[in-house]
């Protein structure tokens, strides 16, 4: 018995590093996994691995931060596998021009908001509809540790964005209880993907960041994608609501071992 048999999961950006993850994952847990994300190469190439695999999976293009597109995506997964039970959120950037409130561009702010909470509320609001539909799902929205604690070398849009998504995700949780849709945020610390590693262009830069995390190392997209797995199977039955951080103990850390 696979912890996600026969679940319909949407994952976006499901061609980058803990999008593709979670879908792998997923979908050795018997998920059938619906895999989108903007760019169509890798998004497709994450369905190839899951085939590969022995799992099920087709590919979706759609622009989180394109209510049309975001709209047709639900549309053609419930026609392509009858139903939508699990929503994973997690298509987000962080971009170069986003850094102090001192200096952000408003054009950087608004991309970061536009995609990193706008494309959630999108997704929920045109997702959570098909998960009524089935009779209930859980939805798992990609927060961060930038949401729940302040860092000196601040991205302001990216923080808030993440803030805000945890926001969302509590309210949501709230309003959908009694009718079984669960709704939790995933909050993970500096994790080996493209999306972290631009941040460390050098060793020193890398040692920066190093000595302020209690386990010394970035975590692993599959290390994620395991938290991902808990909240959007049944094992978490009774959770909604939370933010569960997964950040090898940086946010909770006085002072580190070294
Ligand atoms: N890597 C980290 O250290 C880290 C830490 C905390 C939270 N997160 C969050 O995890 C999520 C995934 O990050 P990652 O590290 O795997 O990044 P990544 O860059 O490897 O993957 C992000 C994916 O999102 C897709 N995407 C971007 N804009 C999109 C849009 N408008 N519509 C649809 N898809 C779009 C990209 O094409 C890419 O495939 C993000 O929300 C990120 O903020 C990452």
């Amino acid at each position: 018995m696979g912890r996600l048999d026969g679940k319909v999961c949407v994952v976006t950006g499901a061609g980058g590093g803990i999008g593709r993850a979670c879908s792998l994952r997923f979908a050795e847990e018997g998920g059938r996994l619906a895999c989108t994300d903007v760019l169509e190469e890798p998004g497709r190439e994450t369905v190839a691995l899951i085939e590969a695999a022995g799992g099920e999976a087709a590919f979706f293009a759609a622009d989180v931060t394109d209510e049309a597109s975001v709209a047709a995506l639900y549309g053609a997964v419930e026609s392509r596998f009858g139903a939508v039970h699990v929503l994973v959120n997690n298509a987000g950037v962080l971009l170069p021009g986003d850094g102090s409130v001192l200096e952000t561009e408003l054009e950087a702010w608004r991309r970061v908001l536009d995609i990193n909470l706008t494309g959630v509320f999108l997704c929920c609001k045109h997702g959570i509809p098909k998960l009524l539909a089935a009779g209930g799902g859980s939805v798992v929205n990609m927060g961060s540790i930038s949401g729940l604690v302040g860092s000196a070398t601040s991205q302001i849009g990216y923080a808030a964005s993440k803030g805000a998504v945890i926001a969302l995700t509590r309210d949501i949780a709230v309003e959908l209880a009694r009718r079984g849709v669960r709704a939790n945020a995933l909050c993970p610390g500096p994790v080996e993907t493209p999306l972290a590693l631009q941040l460390y262009t050098d060793e020193a830069a890398w040692e920066r960041r190093r000595v302020h995390i209690p386990a010394g190392r970035l975590g692993k997209p599959a290390e994620i994608a395991e938290a991902a797995l808990f909240l959007a199977s049944d094992e978490s039955s009774w959770v909604t609501g939370t933010s569960l951080v997964v950040d090898g103990g940086i946010a909770v850390a006085y002072t580190t071992p070294e």
